[in-house]
């Protein structure tokens, strides 16, 4: 049986499909394997078994889905059939569905559901407008600009914990209204640091019960969790105090009213708004802008390409907003790494009723796995598929800015897809799809190239010889020790 919270009144048989392709034998052995590397364990599972893989049979049944049109139906057209999260057997048999991110971000709009996602969707939907982020940029490229002018040159530094700063001071000041401290920063680097690799766990039956006992881990994740809550407490009591008349996010959320009941979003719902935001809105573009910096270190033409068309458009003066049409080298280059290193580098979906995917009809109650770190290297969509080759997005119909019409209600952001009339739309998907698409996405390619530019057009970025970058795949895709380069600096600013 599985209880939905999007459909709590649901009841339904949870089988595996019958005659799905799969590796069989030992299963611990296959758990194993898939602990240790799943990102080249999803890769070898495509190409032997094609697009459609049965992953487990038990507890849940769960599939590896690669196929474009599936993930279109999934994430669009038959979107109704799906929800999010991952489905989880009790030990009373039972299947819930639970929300990884759920234990730091509450009923937020990246893990909220049903009703209260349309609703929480429809509130927050005007921070994202075209026009407010055209209004963020120059705030964009003013904190990149001061990120790169403390460094020296020849310095070593963690270019992620660098990007993972920056990223977070742009979130806290176009979203928040709020300078970013040392205390801020370190609430949220230990709630990341504490949370994020138990996250995937909480599908595991068990999880909740063990989260309460009083071991040592579990301690320092409520400690943080705690932390967090008290930090963003704060800043919704100072900014009621302070009136909450402006337009940033937590005036927003504050000031909000039901048009029907005229009731107002209490404090845990403002907190779990607020939170999603912060972390989701400042984790994925630190990982975008890591990547291609690793990339572009490692691809010197890749290099030169870029701060040419920098030198040419900008002249030596900072980046504005009205340069993106221009700085299409740029935009190419950012698209490129988040098709080789996606920040989200897989999503999951449990099917509420019975459903054809892929050529097999699978069961209500599957869990399905999408992963753009595997759809992404189809070499029938993106030939030698593991080069760095950012004219890829140069030709024509891959524009890299547009509205999106991939969806049937009305979220109305933009995208950047990739699709040609010979690639299909979910062959590239680093944003998702459809209503539940990263709000963000806009905010993040907006963020992401003015912040490349800034940063590239006085800086080289070399990699530490025999520094071995490892791909981490939690919820999101990280370097796993961090990513050391040397800066070089291009000319004297
Ligand atoms: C390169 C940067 C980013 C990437 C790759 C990314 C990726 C994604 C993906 C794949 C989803 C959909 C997850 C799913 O359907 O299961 C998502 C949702 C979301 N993202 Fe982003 N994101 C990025 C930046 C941002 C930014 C800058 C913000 C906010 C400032 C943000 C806020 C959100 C929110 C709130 C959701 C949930 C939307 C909903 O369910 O309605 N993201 N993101």
């Amino acid at each position: 049986m599985i209880v939905s919270e999007e459909h709590p009144g649901l009841r339904m048989a949870s089988r595996p499909a019958v005659g799905v392709p799969g590796p069989g034998g030992n299963r611990l052995a296959a758990l194993r394997r898939m602990r240790a590397d799943p990102l080249t364990r999803f890769l070898d599972l495509r190409r032997a078994y094609g697009p459609v893989v049965r992953l487990t049979a038990w507890p849940v049944s769960a599939y590896l889905v690669s196929d474009p049109e599936a993930i279109a139906d999934a994430l669009v057209g038959g979107h109704r059939a799906y929800a999010k999260g991952a489905a989880r057997r009790g030990r009373d048999g039972r299947l819930t569905v639970v929300q990884p991110l759920s234990l730091l971000l509450g009923q937020g709009l990246l893990t909220s559901s049903g009703q209260t996602h349309r609703t929480n969707r429809r509130l927050l939907q005007p921070l994202f407008h075209r026009r407010r982020i055209a209004g963020y940029g120059a705030t964009f490229a003013t904190i990149a600009d001061s990120t790169a002018r403390r460094w020296r040159d020849g310095q070593r530094l963690d270019i992620h914990a660098e990007m993972s700063e920056m990223t977070l001071e742009i979130v806290a000041r176009t979203l928040f209204d709020v300078p970013l401290d040392d205390a801020l920063i370190e609430v949220v680097r230990t709630a990341l640091r504490e949370n994020m690799p138990a996250a995937g766990r909480r599908v595991l039956p068990g999880f909740a019960a063990a989260e309460r006992l009083p071991l040592p881990a579990a301690r320092r994740r409520r400690a943080s969790r705690d932390a967090l809550d008290r930090m963003v407490y704060g800043l919704i009591a100072r900014r009621r105090a302070a009136g909450a008349t402006g337009d940033d996010l937590l005036s927003l959320l504050l000031s909000t009213q039901d048009a029907e009941t005229g009731a107002r979003l209490d404090d845990a719902q403002v907190r779990d708004e607020a939170l999603t935001l912060l972390l989701a809105g400042h984790e994925t573009t630190a990982n975008a802008l890591s990547w291609t910096f690793h990339l572009l270190g490692a691809n010197p033409q890749a290099e030169r390409a870029l701060q040419a068309e920098l030198d040419t458009v900008l002249g030596g003066r900072p980046p504005t907003i009205d340069d993106l049409p221009r700085l299409e080298y740029t935009q190419a280059v950012l698209q490129e790494a988040m098709r080789l290193y996606p920040p989200v580098w897989a999503m999951g979906r449990h099917l509420i009723e019975d459903r054809e995917v892929g050529g097999h009809r699978l069961p209500a109650g599957s869990t399905l796995l999408f992963s753009q770190w595997v759809v992404h290297r189809d070499e029938r969509w993106w030939p030698d598929p593991d080069r760095f080759d950012p004219s890829r997005w140069l030709h024509p119909g891959a524009a890299t800015t547009g509205t999106s019409t991939d969806t049937d209600t009305d979220t109305s952001t933009s995208t950047s897809t990739g699709a040609t009339p010979q690639r299909p739309r979910f062959a590239y998907f680093p944003f998702g799809g459809g209503p539940r698409q990263c709000i963000g996405n806009t905010f993040a390619l907006a963020e992401g190239a003015l912040a490349l530019a800034a940063i590239a057009r006085h800086w080289s970025l070399r990699p530490v010889p025999g520094f071995d970058v490892v791909p981490h795949p939690l919820v999101t895709l990280r370097p796993r020790d961090g990513l050391p380069m040397t800066a070089h600096r291009r000319r004297p600013s």
